[in-house]
């Protein structure tokens, strides 16, 4: 158990932007911030963070919250352990009791999964740096490779000794369940017999983008025929290898920094990058890139640089990878190294001066870089021409942005010799099945579009709503703040004429609007923002230190997605660069009880408006007797409104 005062010290020091920042690329819009959703696969951003609400809002999934229900949300953390991440993140000190055995047996698998993966790094790292065989071996194999002891302590390094169960049973004297250290791969399960996966290997941590630990990577010392150089964990619960980026954890901020990210094979060349001063570094980890992978650095840039060993046999084929990246809209550069030199090796032997100048000097543009590629294999061999160009072209064609498209086709006609009507004609070729396609989807598009075109007359704005919102906005954003309103009430004057005179009085936003409301018996007409109203006005009532985010935080998910969605309508419209066409009306700069009276006036005008109405249908169908009351009543409604337009007039 986390104490309660320990969480309140992280609420009052979280920011929801700087924690949203480390996994979603901001940029600002207006006083919001504004990006891709990470929930969804989008081009053009529909997320939204507000600084001054502390909340986020996904329009592209109806998501919303503050910083801990996005962790939760994203991380797939739960409530306890995005407290702990964002303890960690912002140095706060946590006071726990210790989890007893009862509780560590409830956890939830996954969670269980984590925790044994958890220990399993440290006790790796325990080894390597404290047993006589890890250091003998593990630890001076990292140093033979030129990792300092900073370097190994940054990417957790470890050392798993060379023994059938050393780590397997330490983790069983410890408590943890032995269908945990299976799933996760650590141990492997014979029958009766039980014995370490990574038995004499050094190990590299894989971790999440939070830097929860996923699964291990074990490099075998010994030069054996038999056995793979590299073992990974296997798939898990927590670890899908498709899904998982190795070093992400330690390059996400300097990727967004930077706008760009290398892509290298291996764990060795990602961290001989990092202690060469290049941090924005990832790798697939010898697999094939997949979209899923390619996803996660597209939140943070849209620019990549894949970088391939100088010897690289399969260049060729890696080369098809890299249309999964075009697909997705990003910039690809590629670059190669020197004859027997991999990043890893390239790295280590030069200054971060001399390996930026290099990345620099011979990042290529990766289509152009292809085509020249493709050029020279087939230059005399007009066969084999015909089958590079359609290569070439299919690369261009997973490009989403047309003009780009067009540029390319210009360019590789140059580059490859060819003129640009076969490569246009080859495009459209290629192109026409997947244009048949998108045509369907399209039409598809269309049609719903033209049954919101067709409802749209008729749908009116409803008034009511949109001002029981704003009660619930102003509540939410204000209620707990103490405001000068000012009434005006009917007095007689010198003269002997009702006049309306001024009169400031100080209170709470919710206790004023709670009263004027019950003033008028008014009623919220919409079902869920009745629940709402009550439940805020409850809260506030019982906490005089009532604040949104924590507000937010209590209630469930569906209502916190309510609640932002009522947020962050407003802002909304921002998302569309409005605000640069000067369409997006300026903020107001009213008074928080300007504001508060307003909107109580203009529900209380609307609804009178509402009764005349009624009423007068009412006399169409009556006789003239109850006509006549109903008249008189009619008009004495028609007093009031006039005298509350008349107060409105004067807050406005
Ligand atoms: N790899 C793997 N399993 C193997 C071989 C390789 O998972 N049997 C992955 C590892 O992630 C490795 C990457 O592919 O880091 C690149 O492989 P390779 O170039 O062979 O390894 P290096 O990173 O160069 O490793 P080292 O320098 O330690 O030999
Ligand atoms: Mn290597």
């Amino acid at each position: 158990m986390i104490s309660p005062s320990s969480i309140d010290q992280v609420f009052e020091t979280t920011r929801v932007e700087e924690v949203i920042g480390d996994f979603v690329q901001l940029k600002k819009a207006g006083s919001n911030f504004k990006g891709l959703s990470p929930f969804s696969d989008e081009r053009s951003p529909s997320f939204m963070v507000s600084p001054v609400k502390q909340i986020w809002k996904d329009f592209s999934t109806g998501k919303g919250g503050t910083a801990v229900s996005f962790l939760m949300e994203h991380e797939h953390f739960t409530y306890p352990e995005a407290i702990k991440y964002l303890a960690k993140k912002y140095n706060i000190e946590i006071e726990e009791t210790d989890q007893s055995n009862e509780q560590k047996e409830k956890a939830s698998e996954r969670e269980s999964l984590y925790l044994v993966s958890e220990f399993a790094n440290s006790y790796f790292q325990k080894v390597l740096h404290k047993t006589d065989q890890g250091k003998s071996i593990g630890l001076s194999y990292f140093k033979e490779r030129g990792f300092t002891e900073e370097t190994i302590k940054k990417f957790d390094l470890g050392y798993s000794l060379d023994e059938w169960q050393a780590f397997t049973g330490e983790a069983l004297k410890q408590g943890y369940n032995i269908d945990f250290l299976e799933k996760t791969g650590l141990t492997i399960v014979k029958e009766s017999k039980r014995f370490d996966r990574f038995k004499g290997r050094v190990m590299f941590p894989i971790k999440s983008m939070s830097g929860r630990v996923l699964g291990f990577g074990g490099r075998i010392l010994i030069t054996d025929k038999k056995a793979a150089k590299y073992l990974n964990s296997p798939e898990s619960d927590i670890y899908y290898k498709s899904k998982v980026l190795y070093g992400i954890y330690h390059a996400k901020q300097s990727i967004a920094k930077e706008d760009n990210c290398y892509l290298v094979e291996g764990y060795t060349d990602v961290i001989q990058f990092h202690q060469t001063g290049i941090k924005n570094v990832v790798s697939s980890s010898g697999t094939a890139l997949t979209s899923d992978q390619i996803r996660l650095i597209n939140r943070l840039t849209k620019n990549i640089t894949v970088l391939f060993d100088g010897d690289a046999a399969g260049l060729r084929a890696s080369l098809r990878g890299i249309d999964l990246i075009l697909e997705q809209g990003m910039n690809v550069k590629v670059c190669t190294f020197p004859e027997g030199e991999d990043p890893d090796s390239f790295s280590k032997k030069n200054t971060l001066e001399e390996l930026s100048l290099y990345l620099e000097e011979n990042a290529k543009d990766f289509i152009q870089f292809k085509a020249s590629i493709l050029f020279e294999e087939s230059k005399n061999d007009p066969i084999k021409k015909a089958d590079t160009v359609r290569d070439i072209v299919n690369s261009i064609s997973k490009i989403p942005d047309r003009i780009k498209k067009e540029i390319y086709v210009q360019e590789c006609a140059r580059i490859m010799d060819i003129s640009e009507e076969v490569l246009f004609s080859t495009l459209a070729q290629i192109n026409k099945k997947e244009l048949q396609e998108e045509n369907k989807q399209f039409k598809k598009e269309q049609k719903t579009f033209e049954v919101i075109k067709h409802q749209q007359p008729v749908k009116k704005v409803d008034i009511q709503y949109v001002l029981e919102r704003k009660i619930i906005e102003v509540l939410l954003l204000y209620g707990n703040k103490t405001e000068d309103f000012e009434d005006l009430i009917l007095k007689e004057n010198d003269k002997g004429e009702l006049i309306l005179e001024p009169v400031i009085h100080q209170a709470k936003v919710f206790e004023k609007v709670f009263l004027d409301l019950q003033d008028d018996e008014m009623e919220f007409s919409n079902e869920q923002f009745k629940t709402l109203y009550y439940i805020i006005i409850d809260t506030l009532n019982q906490d005089p230190n009532f604040e949104l985010k924590t507000f937010i935080n209590s209630v469930d998910a569906n209502m916190s997605n309510e609640i932002t969605t009522i947020l962050m309508e407003d802002e909304r419209y921002t998302l569309d660069d409005w605000n640069r066409m000067n369409i997006f009306p300026k903020e107001k700069n009213n008074s928080v009880a300007q504001l508060v009276s307003e909107t109580i006036l203009s529900l209380r005008c609307f609804l009178i408006e509402q009764k005349v109405k009624e009423f007068q249908q009412k006399t169409i169908q009556s006789n003239t007797e109850t006509n006549r009351s109903i008249l008189e009543e009619v008009k004495d409604y028609s007093g009031l409104k006039m005298l509350l337009s008349r107060k409105l007039n004067r807050v406005l």
